[in-house]
């Protein structure tokens, strides 16, 4: 056998460290310190240099993370220390109440707090010894879990050593495993895709894909761990006094510790603290279900001790349930622009998180007979940010008598037309197009809309009582009515009416990406009709393109250019056109790109930093997408360009670690609009 040489051993120390600050950087700080393509090169180095020296090969280099065989299934463990879980609080009252107890018990001094949101993932136990990962387990029924330490190994955020000096003997580290809701969604459609069951929410989620045996699935599943306790520890002299301190330390050890965690003292800092989390809520990377307060010093928890079931020091203060059960009253159908009839639940209403809801998305009958959704059910509903609440699933053991599966009507509801359903069976259309008053009225609603004509104080009611009332039927009748004509409408007085004329004839000096976006062409949303209006200049080149040239457009497929074509072919649609236009609609005929001045910046991602002297971001980022740019907010490996002015700052740093191109502003002038007033 070959002697290990000490340079080997160094490279190895070397890379292996190396790699885990990349780690640490990127999903813990979440500060990417090095491009894609050098980490890559880091990592084939070390498996080289294991496969080269196998004596190396050890579980806490980071070419293990994922490794080991399908297990047939996960052993059971006993924790060392019982993993307890928290007393709930409901109200402000219960929290007064957990104060006021913790007050009397410790009376001595004003008690402080460590406040932490409370995450909506598994609590897991993480097992080191000398400060390398040994054993995770979940918490199970609290007394002994599931050993899952090959699956926790594949989340790069979770340190295999721990970061600095390393604590002699066992420490336990707890905390929470979650997924983010952006990873939930992705893993969704691809489930989806794939013809499998979605998850129901991010726990549920981040759940399966820890238990899974072959811990390859649970690598690809963008899992996190957040830190938020220590369980048994063999030196505890080598741990803060304060919960707070345990935090900072288990960060300084490698940990991911949410950032929202505050220190805290007198009952209304906590109150003020749970209302500050609700806000922020919704726009959390990830699912949380209220906020924990835990007492801040040690000996003062050690001192109040525990329950049977829970520790006295600390509570759970929860937010109202997200998911309520409510009962489905009747299933409505709803007629969309582009006729695709969408299915309603009308629920008995009920309060979700504080919101009043009455209905429920149930996207289409695939979705409805997956979910097996019927008259009469009580149904699992959720409201989640500003999204539509959904129906999660039915709750089987509840369903009546008599009920019967929903089938969808053959015949629109609104006109009476054949409902037709699309060839990959997903969507049923009422095939009466324009003769069909909902998409006629939903068509109206569209054209109107803030991102296509803008026309304010132009609402679904209003357009609803101009189509009743026969005075309007297609787009070009908006710029026809009169002062007389809208005051006569219920509701409206001569104000409204007059703002409202002037709001259409505003309307009247658009751009040419709004009026073919306003034109509500199927498949052809805002970015398309942006790509279209660059491409083409003007509106009678796009009238007259085939397919073949159609598709040689960035956004343009097969699909949008065949919708294209058959929309302006209709003798119907180019009257309304040439109405329109008639009528005052215009625009200024400057937006066509031209290929060759566009060529630096063309389909380009580009991201624009710092002050620029000559022009405002606004106009740049115009001048750019008038180039055919995409322009982003934050540099990233995608991004290809970085426009940076005076004192740009972290962007620059950013995209000069991932080795992203960079243009003063003197080369974006040169290069962009120099071109463009020669050409002028
Ligand atoms: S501390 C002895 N802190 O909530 C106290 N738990 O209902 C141990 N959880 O099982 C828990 N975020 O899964 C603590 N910041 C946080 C938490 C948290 C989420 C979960 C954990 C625990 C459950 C208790």
């Amino acid at each position: 056998m070959s002697v290990l040489p000490s340079e080997a051993i160094a490279e190895w120390n070397r890379l292996v460290k190396q790699i885990a600050e990349y780690d640490y950087a990127y999903y813990v700080l979440d500060e990417p310190g090095v491009s894609d393509v050098d980490y890559d090169q880091c990592m084939a180095q070390l498996k080289q240099l294991e496969a080269d020296y196998p004596s190396l090969q050890s579980p806490q280099s980071p070419s293990q993370r994922v490794a080991g065989s399908i297990q047939a299934k996960f052993a059971s463990q006993q924790h060392r220390l019982g993993m307890y879980s928290l007393d709930n609080a409901f109200s402000d009252e219960d929290v007064m109440a957990f104060w006021q107890r913790i007050h009397s018990l410790a009376p001595q001094a004003q008690p402080s707090f460590c406040a932490e949101p409370k995450l909506d993932g598994l609590a897991i136990n993480l097992t080191y010894e000398n400060g390398c990962l040994t054993h995770a387990t979940t918490r199970g029924d609290g007394v002994s879990g599931e050993v899952v330490t090959a699956n926790i190994r594949t989340l790069h955020n979770v340190p295999l050593v721990f970061r600095t000096h390393s604590p002699k003997g066992v420490i336990e580290v707890r905390g929470e495993v979650v997924m983010s809701k952006r990873a939930f969604q992705a893993l969704n459609e691809r489930q989806v895709a794939q013809g499998q069951k979605p998850f129901a929410n991010p726990r549920n989620a981040a759940a399966g894909s820890l238990r899974q045996l072959d811990a390859r699935i649970t690598a690809e599943r963008q899992l996190q761990f957040f830190a938020y306790a220590v369980g048994f520890v063999e030196d505890v002299s080598i741990l803060a006094a304060t919960q707070t301190g345990v935090l900072k330390q288990l960060h300084q050890w490698g940990f991911q510790v949410a950032k929202e965690v505050s220190h805290l003292s007198g009952v209304h800092a906590l109150l003020a603290y749970y209302e500050h989390i609700q806000q922020q809520r919704d726009q959390l990377a990830y699912d949380i279900d209220g906020v924990v307060y835990k007492l801040d010093d040690r000996a003062l928890q050690q001192q109040l001790g525990m329950t049977a079931k829970f520790p006295r020091w600390a509570i759970a203060h929860k937010f109202p349930a997200q998911e309520v059960w409510t009962t489905l009253e009747a299933i409505d159908i709803q007629v969309g622009r582009s006729g695709a009839l969408t299915p309603v639940a009308r629920l008995t209403p009920v309060s979700v998180g504080g919101v009043m809801v009455s209905n429920a998305t149930l996207h289409n009958a695939d979705e409805i007979a997956r979910k097996d959704v019927r008259v009469g059910d009580t149904l699992v509903v959720r409201r989640a940010g500003d999204v539509i609440p959904e129906v999660v699933a039915v709750v089987a053991h509840l369903r009546p008598d008599h009920t019967t599966p929903f089938v969808m009507p053959t015949e629109c509801p609104v006109c009476q037309s054949a409902v037709v359903q699309e060839s990959d069976k997903s969507v049923h259309r009422c095939s009466g197009g324009l003769y069909c008053p909902a998409q006629k009225q939903r068509a109206l609603e569209h054209f109107v809309s803030r991102k296509a004509m803008d026309i304010q104080g132009l609402g679904g009611k209003v357009i609803e009582q101009l189509m009743a009332s026969g005075l309007v039927a297609h787009a070009d009748d908006l710029y026809r009515l009169s002062l007389l004509q809208l005051i006569n409408l219920d509701r409206m007085g001569e104000k409204s009416a007059r703002n409202l004329l002037v709001s259409i004839d505003e309307s009247k000096n658009t751009t040419l990406a709004r009026f073919i976006y306003a034109l509500g062409i199927p498949e052809v949303g805002e970015v398309t009709a942006k790509s279209l209006a660059q491409h083409f200049g003007e509106l009678a080149p796009l009238m007259q393109a085939d397919e073949v040239s159609l598709m040689q457009i960035r956004d343009v497929g097969s699909v949008v250019a065949k919708a294209i074509v058959q929309f302006f072919a209709q003798p119907h649609n180019r009257e309304v056109i040439e109405q329109l236009r008639l009528l005052g609609v215009h625009w200024l005929p400057a937006e066509k790109v031209d290929g060759a001045i566009g060529s630096a910046v063309m389909n380009k991602i580009v991201v624009l930093t710092g002050t620029l002297s000559q022009l405002s971001r606004e106009e740049a980022k115009a001048i750019l997408e008038q180039l055919g740019a995409k322009v982003t907010g934050s540099v990233s490996a995608k991004t290809d360009l970085l426009i940076a002015g005076e004192a740009a700052g972290s962007k620059l740093v950013k995209a000069e670690q991932l080795g992203v191109e960079v243009w003063d502003e003197a080369s974006f002038i040169a290069r962009c609009i120099s071109p463009l007033k020669d050409q002028a």
